[in-house]
């Protein structure tokens, strides 16, 4: 049985995190500089682990040592206590903050050590709906169609009124395509799939049923906290492009290329996920600098106790 007062101390450390870089990638909305804006983030979240009353590690973050100063996987932050495993993309959409799009968002997890899968910066097959249904409704080699009539039958609605979301890429023309011949509706996103699979977690919010499609393998994982809060059901599979990425895989301990990932394999006990709108979006509004301060807007949740709190705050700077 976890502790429910690690979820608590997780949780605060998360959202202080995800608040802060928000606030400071902000501030490089629509300014066409995504890199800056990523560093901004990285810097201030960064900056924000570093007295956070946890051991930290980071297992998920911005790069392999040689490639990024911080938040580098296998970095070590925090003053010292729980020992905790982190993952992090402290500018989720950097193409969307730089062209002051929706939804970009700031995004960590944190878990007790070990309890965050180490996935290697690749593509990976994702599939996702929230809370709510059978277990086993969805599955990674069912056809779209399957999944959506699958899912249409447990919500009681026609198909037409289940929502797909899919990154607009040419490799998901064939989805996309299968998915409109079986009748589904199709939100495209151009950036941001953690964002995509979040938003199944709260369908009567953001409109979405279900996540189809590959994205970044690190950011499965961060999405996969969600559904774990959430209570949703989520499977993946990675997809390497090219030899070098099987070799990698497979020096991160995934013998197995083709395994099927359940959200147990994902995220294998409680965790915490927390996120702040950057740019305004389908979960929550952007960040609002106003004369007394910067307003943002988080969720933080945390499967420890089951709480999923929904969070306004307005920081100094
Ligand atoms: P960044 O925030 O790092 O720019 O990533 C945006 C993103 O859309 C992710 O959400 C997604 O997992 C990945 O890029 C998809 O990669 P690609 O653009 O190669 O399809």
């Amino acid at each position: 049985m976890s502790n429910p007062a690690t979820g608590l101390l997780l949780s605060q450390i998360a959202l202080h995190a995800t608040e802060a870089a928000a606030v400071a990638c902000a501030k490089w909305r629509g300014l066409g500089k995504k890199n800056d804006a990523d560093q901004a983030a990285v810097d201030a979240m960064r900056k924000s682990f570093e007295h956070a009353p946890f051991d930290g590690l980071v297992v998920i973050g911005e790069g392999e040592i040689d490639e990024a100063p911080m938040l580098y996987i296998g970095e070590k932050v925090g003053a010292g206590g729980i020992a905790a495993d982190i993952a992090v993309d402290p500018l989720e959409g950097t193409k969307l903050c730089a062209n002051d799009a929706p939804n970009a968002m700031t995004v960590v997890a944190l878990a007790p050590r070990g309890g965050l899968l180490h996935a290697p910066d690749m593509y990976m097959d994702k599939l996702a709906i929230g809370p709510g249904y059978p277990p086993g409704l969805i599955d990674l080699d069912l056809s779209p169609t399957e999944n959506v009539q699958r899912l249409a039958k447990a919500k009681g609605v026609a198909v037409k009124d289940i929502r797909a979301c899919l990154l607009d890429r040419e490799r998901h023309h064939h989805i996309i395509e299968e998915l409109r011949r079986a009748g589904a509706g199709i939100r495209l996103i151009p950036d941001g799939d953690v964002a995509g699979v979040f938003w199944t977690t709260e369908t009567a919010r953001s409109g979405v049923d279900i996540y189809f499609g590959s994205g970044g393998a690190p950011e499965g994982v961060l999405a996969a906290a969600a559904i774990r809060c959430a209570g949703g059901q989520m499977q993946a599979r990675l997809k390497p492009e090219s030899e070098a990425e099987i070799a990698r895989a497979k020096t991160m301990g995934h013998a197995d290329i083709a395994r099927k990932f359940t959200l147990d394999d994902l995220v294998p006990g409680d965790v915490v996920f927390a996120a702040s709108g950057v740019t305004d979006g389908s979960m929550f509004s952007g960040v609002v600098f106003a004369a007394d301060g910067a307003h943002v807007e988080s969720v933080v949740w945390d499967s420890f106790t089951g709480r999923k709190a929904r969070v306004a705050s307005v920081l100094r700077g």
